[in-house]
Parts: structure tokens; sequence; C-alpha cells
């Protein structure tokens, strides 16, 4: 081939575990609906910053640290995000990659998180606790689109690679990696009952 691919983005989507998926995601869930009503400073940042859900980014951001479920969430990441960095090809002699963040997010019907990246991170993802039908997946958008100022649009049937955003479904029991530079959203949910999502974030220094 006379053309080739340089400075790709790479996106990482695996389930979780092999099996035990529904067991875990009912923990999981579980300890997430308790936090949405106890965690009060929670449900008030998310007034203002998430109209119409619940998200712990700004209150318990440390999960990992406090439940044992969310730890064990942790320990199965890990040979995850091991794996991606691999295909990254990340040198992390000497440098340890750690969970720094970990939050919860309910998403009711017609609520929508907007455009936005990880700053202070080096590996970012999301895990799927509960998926109902018509539910969003995660939009991406192409690192360089600012650049492209008087670029002609791509077909629309173009490769996934070509395009401009792609639109990754969220599929409960599995995960979505991505280096924390690259900027994506959760389009309006439109599922009748609530999305749940763990968000998270590894970092190296
Ligand atoms: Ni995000």
């Amino acid at each position: 081939m006379a053309t080739r691919a340089l400075f790709p983005t790479l996106l990482y989507n695996a389930a979780l575990q092999k099996q035990g998926a529904r067991a875990f995601n009912a923990r999981l869930l579980r300890e997430i609906k308790q936090l949405g009503h106890d965690d009060v400073a929670g449900r008030k940042w998310s007034l203002r910053n998430y109209p119409g859900g619940f998200t712990s980014y700004a209150s318990v951001n440390r999960l990992h640290t406090v439940s044992p479920t969310f730890a064990a969430l942790e320990k199965k990441l890990l040979p995850h995000v091991r794996r991606f960095c691999r295909e990254l090809q990340l040198d992390l002699v000497q440098r340890k990659l750690v969970m720094t963040d970990c939050w919860a997010n309910i998403m009711p019907a017609g609520v929508v998180h907007g455009m936005h990246l990880h700053t202070l991170s080096t590996i970012s993802g999301t895990y799927y606790v509960r998926v109902p039908p018509h539910s969003s997946g995660l939009k991406f958008e192409d690192p360089r689109l600012d650049r492209m100022m008087a670029a002609p649009p791509r077909l629309a049937n173009s490769r996934l690679e070509n395009r401009p955003w792609v639109l990754v479904p969220a599929n409960a029991g599995h995960l979505i990696l991505f280096e924390s530079w690259l900027r994506h959203e959760v389009p309006t949910n439109q599922s009748r009952t609530e999305r749940v999502s763990i968000s998270f974030n590894f970092n190296w220094f």
C-alpha cells in the first residue's frame, strides 16, 4: 500500500470479565443508588453541572479507596489498562500507572454530558453498569478537528477511522478506555430508565 496511517487515535472496548458480570453489576448498582441518596454534596453539585442527573465527580471521586466493591472493580480494570498501554507503546518503565479518580454517574432520560476531556490524567475510561434500551453511547471527536479549517467534509459512508465523530455504543458489563486528552461527550440520553456508569482516571505522575 502506498498510503499508511500515522498518529492513530486508539480506543479500547471490551467486556470487563468473562463471567459474573450480572452479579457484579447488581452490587455496583446497589452502592451507586445508595450513594445517590447519601451524597448531598454530589447532588448539589449535579444540580448545576449535571442537570437532571447525579454524578459523584466533585464529591466522592475516589470510590476505589472507600468501597471494597469499587476496589474490586479497580483490580478487574487493571489488566485491561495494561493491555491498552502496551498497544499504545507507552514507556512506563519506572513509571507506575495508578487509578487516581473513580466516580459514579446516574443519567435519567433527557440528561446530556457535553464535550470535555480529562485533565491531569493519562488513561481515562468508563465502565457500564446498567444500559437500558435507547441509552446514549459515548461520542468521540477527532482531536485534529480544530485544524481542519478548509477541509472538505468526509463522505457519509467513510470508514470509521476517517470520520470526525464516532459514537461508540454503551454495553452493560463493558468498558471503554481512551487517552485522557481525547474529547468526548454523552449525547442526550433517551432511555426510559436510568443509564448508570462509572468513570475513572489512571495517571502516572
Ligand atoms: Ni468523560
